[in-house]
């Protein structure tokens, strides 16, 4: 019994020294715990910029406002609130990049922004989350008033973003409707070069335009194919070809000359190798083997 107790013992006093030893450099990588301080006139920048996001972006103004801050914070506090004013300066900017993409810019840019400016966003968030443990009790108000304004700011943008999308989503149906027109009427060519344009402004054109040409009869089908035909591999006529051949299977027309031609083409793009279009052609194809006759 005193031996296991011995051995009991010793376990603890083990067990005490590696707490000891770990708890020093433990407390040096979070040494902020509520020490955090925002000072008045940080926490008033701040919420300058954040009130100001539709003010024009200036990349020189950058460090303007926040050099003359007396900082009694330590250098982790520091550097989270460093990340703070970074994180809004980010968001800032590339709030404005979103907004400044033009209509006419490829769909890509406009993703790859919008992306960017939803991510700076989440990182802010984020940095703002992470502060709340570590911020002085006196400061928490100051805190939550710049998060309670990071959320006003989110929702403000949001519909502002919605705004540009939706402009966007017009123009695309404008043109889709300039595409259709001539498809149905048989100018393949003036079609095309349309095209062109709405494919770099919609992300799917053709689940816009093959369901109104294609109602269900031979004709139809065969306009639309004389379209997907002369589509640049480029600006994948896959897409068409999916959405056509369901249409064509629900209507039980998958057959005939029509059906020898996209079968065709279908190899086409399979031959092609051109990126993910590939495998959905793969794809395509062996959908077409069980439904045509
Ligand atoms: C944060 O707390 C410090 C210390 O109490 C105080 O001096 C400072 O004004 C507070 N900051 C804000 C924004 O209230
Ligand atoms: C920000 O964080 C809050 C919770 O902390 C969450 O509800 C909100 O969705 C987040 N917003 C973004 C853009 O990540």
């Amino acid at each position: 019994m005193s031996a296991w107790n011995g051995v009991a013992g010793s376990r603890c006093l083990l067990l005490l020294l590696a707490v000891a030893c770990t708890l020093p450099s433990g407390i040096e990588s979070i040494p902020s715990r509520r020490q955090c301080l925002i000072a008045r006139d940080e926490l008033s920048n701040l919420m300058d910029l954040l009130n100001n996001m539709d003010e024009p972006y200036d990349e020189y103004s950058e460090q303007e406002g926040f050099e003359d801050l007396e900082d009694s914070n330590t250098p982790s506090c520091s550097s989270k609130l460093e990340k703070i004013r970074t994180s809004v300066k980010e968001l800032h900017k590339n709030y404005h990049v979103l907004k400044q993409i033009r209509q006419d810019d490829p769909i890509s840019n406009y993703r790859m922004s919008k992306y960017r400016y939803e991510s700076k966003l989440r990182d802010l968030n984020q940095t703002l989350s992470e502060l709340v443990p570590q911020v002085s009790n006196q400061n928490l108000t100051a805190l939550n008033q710049l998060r309670r304004k990071v959320k006003e700011v989110e929702i403000k943008l949001a519909k502002s973003v919605k705004n540009l999308q939706r402009q966007r989503e017009e123009t695309a149906l404008a043109l889709s409707t300039t595409v259709i027109e001539k498809i149905r009427t048989k100018s393949v060519d003036a079609a095309i070069a349309e095209f062109k344009e709405l494919a770099l402004r919609s992300e799917d054109p053709f689940r816009i335009i093959v369901p109104r040409v294609y109602r269900g009869t031979d004709d139809e089908a065969t306009k639309m194919i004389d379209f997907l035909e002369k589509v640049d591999f480029n600006d994948r006529p896959i897409g068409g070809y999916e959405v056509l051949v369901d249409a064509m299977i629900v209507q039980n027309k998958l057959e005939g000359e029509n059906a020898v031609r996209i079968l065709k083409h279908i190899q086409a793009i399979i031959m092609a190798r051109v990126g993910q279009q590939h495998e959905r052609a793969i794809a395509l194809l062996k959908r077409f083997r069980t439904k045509a006759h």
